[in-house]
């Protein structure tokens, strides 16, 4: 379906929802994704628990929003959830403040001359340069900006997005790839970690991306 009648069918099925309910559900929404990654990561009994789930609500929240494009392209059971994308990625983006908040010894560590003469700081460096793309996009998340903008330009920036999401996914890989193949040379005895199962989800994401950017390529040619 052509996308200006895709766009007018999807709206006309969503009832009229004002700014203020949209953020309250995302924040319900997101506090029920803390509470159950928190409850699994205490059953695990792994370190620092409350960091760790505000770390993987702030990315599930973030992919989801990117993800939604995605999905309302080849899909169309969550066609309605399309107008959840800005405050999912804001909400998002608060408790990945949160989290540098929490990661403060590690934000310190970049301040010491050892952390970059030992080469040790890539896991970090990725997710302090994530951060500034999530914020630069939660600045122009607004009418005002894409006006300004122009549509063209505007979009573009957003699409930054998947870079953002691209370095989370190696801030992850490097800080917690050790752990995960010591868990799965060891028989995979536990459950997996939340880091395991956030780096499954934002492949999920980006391998969509690119297949929607190839389909998109595809139909213009
Ligand atoms: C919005 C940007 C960021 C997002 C979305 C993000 C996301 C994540 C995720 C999903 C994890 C894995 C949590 C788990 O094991 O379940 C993690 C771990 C971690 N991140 Fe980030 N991160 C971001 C920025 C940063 C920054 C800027 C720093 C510090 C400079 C940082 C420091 C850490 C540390 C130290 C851990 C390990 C926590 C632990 O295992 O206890 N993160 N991050």
């Amino acid at each position: 379906m052509p996308y200006p009648k895709w766009h007018h069918s999807t709206i006309k099925k969503i009832k009229a929802i004002t700014e203020k309910q949209l953020l309250f559900r995302t924040i319900i929404f997101s506090l029920f994704v803390f509470v159950s990654s928190y409850f699994y990561i205490l059953n695990l009994s792994a370190r620092n628990p409350l960091n760790k789930s505000v770390a993987d609500t702030s990315i599930i929240l973030i992919g989801l929003s990117m993800l939604l494009t995605s999905l309302c392209y080849f899909w169309n059971f969550v066609d309605t959830k399309i107008i959840y994308r800005k405050h999912l990625g804001l909400v998002g983006f608060a408790y990945g403040i949160f989290h540098i908040i929490l990661s403060y010894s590690s934000v310190l560590s970049l301040l010491k001359p050892e952390t970059w003469q030992k080469g040790i700081y890539w896991p970090l460096f990725t997710g302090v340069i994530a951060t500034i793309i999530f914020m630069i996009m939660a600045l122009i998340s607004n009418q005002y900006s894409a006006r300004m903008l122009g549509g063209i330009v505007w979009r573009a920036i957003l699409r930054v997005g998947y870079i953002a999401v691209v370095l989370i996914w190696l801030h992850v890989f490097l800080l917690k790839s050790a752990r995960i193949i010591t868990w799965y040379i060891e028989g995979m005895k536990t459950p997996p970690s939340t880091g395991l199962i956030t780096l499954i989800f934002m492949s999920i994401v980006i391998i969509l991306r690119i297949l929607l950017w190839v389909s998109l390529h595809q139909k213009k040619s």
